[in-house]
């Protein structure tokens, strides 16, 4: 789907009246999950005695309880009440090749035979792992594992302003970089400011500036505004658009930001921790035809395997990264005892490679394509405004568009958290039908989708479909 019908279908979307599927209706689902799940529900409680909340991650489905999974294949999960599960969320995105895969679990049997995680050392996996990233992707001279994609994101605006000797940091609005201190700032939904900033002191953000999303013009007042005071160090993306793509990009936005970048001398930050081959072998930068100064990975880096971030880039500047520097020379000290272990080198070297052989991104490419088509079919069937769109293997569904809400205007946050509950009971309503998604919204296709599990989710969907009034 087009960018200009998507924004006309968001807008229609935005400015319709919205109804959820009832109380009563979730209250049955609620029940038929609480019988087909008793061990969830109980462990769910003793979780909840020992971990906040009961679960760790934010797109955990958690209406009535979060559930315990024992065990994963292709698109597969089972929870330890041993009901199966499609996943749609392939946790969230950093799986491509389906779960567990057999030729890349039977690869990682084989390196901890022989090597345990802490070496502290070099191991050979990351020379293998990183020459098969220059060569995916141009833009990268040097590379550098981290831990997560929080940590490559946070080390890569460090880099950036020793690079450049300036100071601000331009990101999107709704743009997700991580939770670190600076980051953390205008994160899930355009002009939420420090919202989500709990304990985060004001002065973090003093060098952080939000513009609105696909808004050129917004970014390069930014850059005249702090030409000659601190002055911009980097500009950094997602190069899908907030949220993976939630708040889609426009097509010629992120050539824009590498232009502007150029004009003011900042440093081009893309954020490929969802990306990074799925969109492309080079990256989302080889599908959108630009050159960024630095580059972000995690997740599929390793295929989830710990642990998963990375950066890369210009040699002249990820040069201040290296370790050991002699005193007195400038550096960035960006380190960690696991960096680059042996476990997560070898995943980064396999992945890479099953990735290419199985033509894994073209094949998950091709189950989103369907996927997309398949729910704007229904959605017209039943005759709601809903609709979907993709990029590649990254699908979004877009039901109640509470995201795409602009909440400078009165009441709209609250109109925005109602609408963001209606997304929560269609994700429970699917869960309740044995289908994950992340939260209601979107999914990431893989290549062990069938076309069986694509009608399961059909399906599922047209089921949740007749319980919302319209
Ligand atoms: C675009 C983007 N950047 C960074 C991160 C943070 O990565 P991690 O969860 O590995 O810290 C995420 C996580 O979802 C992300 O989507």
């Amino acid at each position: 789907m087009e960018f200009e019908e998507i924004q006309k279908r968001i807008k229609t979307l935005i400015e319709g009246p919205v109804q959820a599927i009832p109380e009563e209706t979730m209250a049955k689902i609620r029940k038929e999950i609480e019988k087909k799940c008793p061990t969830s529900k109980e462990l769910f409680k003793e979780m909840k005695t020992c971990i906040p909340g009961g679960y760790e991650h934010q797109l955990v489905i958690n209406d009535p309880f979060a559930l315990t999974i024992s065990r994963t294949l292709g698109s597969k999960m089972w929870d330890v009440d041993s009901n199966q599960y499609i996943d749609w969320l392939s946790s969230a995105g950093a799986i491509i090749l389906g779960h567990n895969y057999p030729p890349l679990r039977e690869k990682i049997i084989q390196v901890l035979q022989d090597v345990d995680p802490a070496v502290y050392y070099t191991n050979e996996y990351e020379l293998k792992a990183a020459k098969l990233i220059k060569e995916y992707v141009p833009s990268i001279e040097l590379f550098k594992f981290f831990q997560s994609g929080t940590e490559a994101d946070m080390a890569a605006i460090r880099l950036a302003r020793v690079y450049t000797k300036k100071k601000k940091i331009i990101k999107i609005g709704g743009g997700y970089h991580g939770w670190s201190d600076q980051l953390t700032y205008d994160i899930h939904v355009p002009f939420s400011g420090d919202l989500e900033a709990h304990g985060i002191p004001s002065w973090c953000f003093k060098d952080i500036i939000a513009v609105p999303p696909n808004d050129l013009d917004a970014m390069e007042a930014q850059f005249k505004q702090f030409e000659k005071k601190k002055g911009v160090a980097a500009v950094i993306v997602e190069p899908l658009g907030p949220e993976s793509g939630n708040i889609p990009v426009a097509p010629d936005f992120n050539k824009g930001v590498q232009e502007l970048c150029e004009k003011y001398g900042a440093l081009f930050i893309f954020d490929e921790v969802v990306t990074g081959f799925r969109m492309d072998l080079g990256g989302a930068q080889k599908y959108f035809g630009v050159k960024p100064d630095l580059t972000t990975f995690g997740k599929l880096l390793t295929h989830g395997h710990p642990s998963t971030g990375g950066l890369g880039g210009r040699a002249d500047i990820m040069s201040y990264l290296a370790s050991g520097v002699e005193a007195g020379q400038e550096k960035v000290l960006a380190t960690g005892t696991l960096l680059g272990n042996p476990l997560t080198a070898a995943a980064t070297y396999w992945t890479l490679q099953f990735i290419k052989n199985e033509n894994a991104i073209e094949k998950a490419s091709k189950m989103g394509d369907k996927l997309t088509a398949a729910l704007n079919e229904l959605f017209e069937t039943h005759g709601f405004p809903y609709f979907a769109y993709n990029f590649k293997s990254v699908v979004q569904y877009k039901t109640y568009a509470a995201i795409n809400m602009d909440i400078r205007i009165p009441g709209n946050i609250e109109k925005a958290l109602y609408r963001n509950e209606c997304v929560n009971r269609i994700a429970t309503a699917l869960l309740g039908q044995g289908i994950i998604t992340k939260r209601g919204a979107s999914a990431f296709t893989t290549l062990a989708h069938t076309k069986e599990d694509l009608e399961k989710f059909i399906q599922a969907f047209d089921t949740v479909l007749k319980m919302i009034p319209h």
